[in-house]
């Protein structure tokens, strides 16, 4: 074979080996793909994205290379023209060097497709994304393994399928790389996610919303922090869908995401914690609904200028997986399983006089949850902790496995850095906009009614509960009396400062 003098230069050499290198790096994971039928997209965009780039790439060279040799070339026309140096197979010493050389290659290649291909997957798991950078990662990684979501990969939420943001994941990656190294990152990581993949690209893929939701019952337990760590239960009918699952989205709290309603808000500093700006548009009739809070007024040029965002699944399931527990819930339900036994007086007040206060570090918080519950047995309550110190060595056990799985000092996260937009006890959640304070021009509110959202078919003291009809619902009763003051507060003024 003989190649034009013009190719004789390192651009096209180089460019050539990086042409048939990745040329035959796409056969053989070509080749693997169809052997394994591992028919993913994901090795798919290795096979006919990234490589044909690469080679490409090569292509390009060479070309590039051979019309700067071939301009050299023709003006030093006069001048000895370099040649390369000749390789003769009949020389003993070239046929050696030939051999080790080819056998490299493959071993080469053989290695880089294997290697390209393993590292793509690593790049994709769980154990890449929360524990790689273990300190940054730690509370999601934690947080998610004891969500509903811990069999559901990192990057299905945060990634999704296809080639673009595959691509735009792994650039804000290295970005994320080169902030982990120089510990210019955020404690805690900022929350919302702006660049986050719409829910209609990645939740959709398994909860799509043709596959609706009738109500559900839902019952909550709690212990209240009297001496004998009461317990009080609300069972409450969510209307998560229409009484009927087939009337789909027409009523119920997935109405949000009927597909002829289209709501918008503004939030202050893009935060969506609070709503200052509420639009409703009924995309069937066209009909638009202004909603305003006059405790925040904003005026037109504002809207005009601020990013309105559309409601979809996130801003109300924005925890979906990671979700950190308040002390009170965690504890709650510590206490229900019975890993922190009811019979220990005050446990509840004394753990919530606790949990609360900010820690430097997790050690550190260990030993002083111990230390401070075991020391409020032995001095307050006489000799009560010499007889029942299993029972309180075990509570005590329970409760730090509860912290540590909720609270995280060195990320400096909390459940209140990030509270979760379902529900309204300890967070505005749904009452940011049902707050009966947003009202539109013809006098409508975005309604706090109780009934709206949920019925109340239960709530008391086990043994002096009282039970209604499915259909019929009981006015709420505060566990403890504050007299009729949820009525006009939200219960997030009291809740998120109650401990
Ligand atoms: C079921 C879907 C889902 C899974 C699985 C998931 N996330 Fe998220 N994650 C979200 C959503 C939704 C947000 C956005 C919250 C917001 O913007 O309000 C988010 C936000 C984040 C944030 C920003 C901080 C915050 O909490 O708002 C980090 C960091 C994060 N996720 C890391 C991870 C890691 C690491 C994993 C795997 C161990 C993971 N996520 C698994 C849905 C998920
Ligand atoms: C890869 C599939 C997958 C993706 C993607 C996914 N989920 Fe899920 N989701 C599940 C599975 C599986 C369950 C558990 C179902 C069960 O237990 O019945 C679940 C459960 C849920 C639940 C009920 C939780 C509970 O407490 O029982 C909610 C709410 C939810 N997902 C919301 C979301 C949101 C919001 C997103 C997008 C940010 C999302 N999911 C993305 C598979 C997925
Ligand atoms: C961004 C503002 C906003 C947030 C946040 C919000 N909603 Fe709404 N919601 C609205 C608006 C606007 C309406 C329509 C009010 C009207 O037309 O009277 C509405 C209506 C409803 C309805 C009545 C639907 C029907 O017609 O049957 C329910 C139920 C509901 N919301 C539940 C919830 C729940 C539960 C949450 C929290 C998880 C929530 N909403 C969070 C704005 C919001
Ligand atoms: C207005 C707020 C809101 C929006 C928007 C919203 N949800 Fe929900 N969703 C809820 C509430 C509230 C519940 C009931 C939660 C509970 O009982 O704890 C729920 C329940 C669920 C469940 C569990 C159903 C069950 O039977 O247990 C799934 C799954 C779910 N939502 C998925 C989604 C997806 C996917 C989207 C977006 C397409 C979405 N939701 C949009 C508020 C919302
Ligand atoms: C806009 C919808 C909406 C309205 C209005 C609403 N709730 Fe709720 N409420 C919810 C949702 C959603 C949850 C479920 C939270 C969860 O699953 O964690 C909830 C939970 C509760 C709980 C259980 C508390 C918890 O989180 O453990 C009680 C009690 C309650 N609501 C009482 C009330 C009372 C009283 C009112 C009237 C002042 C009211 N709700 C109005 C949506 C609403
Ligand atoms: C004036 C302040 C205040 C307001 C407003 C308030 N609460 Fe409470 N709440 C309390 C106090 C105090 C307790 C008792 C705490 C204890 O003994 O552990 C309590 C306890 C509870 C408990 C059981 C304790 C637990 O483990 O979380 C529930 C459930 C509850 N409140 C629901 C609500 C709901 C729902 C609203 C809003 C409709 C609300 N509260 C509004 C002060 C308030």
């Amino acid at each position: 074979m003989k190649f034009p003098p013009s190719s004789r230069n390192w651009i096209t050499i180089i460019g050539s080996l990086i042409a048939v290198l990745n040329f035959l790096l796409i056969i053989v994971l070509f080749i693997i793909s169809t052997i394994f039928n591992k028919s993913n997209t994901n090795l798919g965009l290795f096979i006919y994205i990234i490589l044909p780039g690469f080679l490409l790439l090569g292509l390009i060279m060479i070309l590039l290379g051979m019309v700067i040799s071939r301009r050299k070339l023709r003006k030093a026309s006069e001048e000895e023209k370099r040649q390369l140096p000749v390789i003769n197979l009949n020389n003993p010493r070239h046929r050696k060097a030939f051999i080790i050389f080819t056998i490299a290659t493959i071993i080469f290649l053989f290695l880089s497709t294997y290697g390209s291909f393993e590292a793509y997957h690593i790049t994709e798991s769980v154990e890449f994304c929360g524990t790689l950078c273990h300190k940054v990662m730690e509370p999601e990684y934690t947080a998610y393994q004891n969500s509903p979501h811990a069999n559901v990969t990192c990057v299905e939420c945060h990634v999704g399928s296809g080639a673009s943001w595959y691509v735009k994941s792994k650039i804000s990656g290295l970005y994320q790389v080169y902030a982990t190294l120089t510990k210019t990152y955020p404690s805690p990581i900022e929350t919302p996610l702006h660049d986050l993949r719409p829910a209609r690209e990645t939740c959709e893929r398994c909860h799509w919303p043709q596959k609706f939701y009738a109500r559900t019952l839902q019952s909550n337990r709690y212990y209240l922090a009297d001496s004998l760590n009461s317990e009080w239960d609300v069972m409450l009918q969510m209307k998560i869908g229409p009484e009927h699952s087939s009337l789909g989205f027409n009523e119920g709290i997935h109405w949000h995401i009927n597909p002829s309603v289209n709501i918008e808000y503004i939030s202050e500093n893009d935060k969506r914690e609070i709503i200052t700006y509420v639009r409703y548009i009924n995309k069937e009739t066209g009909e638009v609904t202004v909603f305003r809070n006059p405790d925040y007024p904003v005026s037109d040029s504002l809207i005009g200028a601020a990013n309105s965002r559309t409601m979809d699944c996130i801003d109300c399931h924005n925890r979906p997986s990671h979700n950190y527990n308040s002390p009170s819930v965690y504890f709650n339900k510590a206490m229900l399983t019975g890993a922190i036994s009811k019979d220990i007086p005050f446990m509840k007040k004394v753990a919530m006089g606790l949990l609360r206060n900010t820690f430097p570090d997790k050690d550190t918080a260990l030993t002083q949850i111990r230390e401070d519950i075991i020391s409020y047995y032995k001095s307050d309550v006489g000799d009560y902790y010499t007889k029942n110190s299993d029972q309180i060595d075990k509570s005590v056990i329970a409760i730090q496995n509860a912290f540590s799985q909720n609270t995280f000092p060195r990320m400096k996260v909390t459940y209140d850095v990030y509270p979760d937009h379902i529900g309204h006890l300890e967070s505005e959640g749904c009452f940011r906009c049902h707050n009966d304070a947003f009202i539109s021009e013809s006098g409508q509110k975005i309604t706090r009614d109780c009934n709206l959202c949920h019925t109340i078919v239960g709530q008391g003291k086990p043994g002096m509960m009282q039970f209604t009809n499915i259909r019929d619902t009981f006015e709420f009763r505060h566990p403890v009396d504050i007299g009729t003051i949820w009525k006009e507060s939200n219960c997030s003024e009291c809740h998120k400062y109650l401990y």
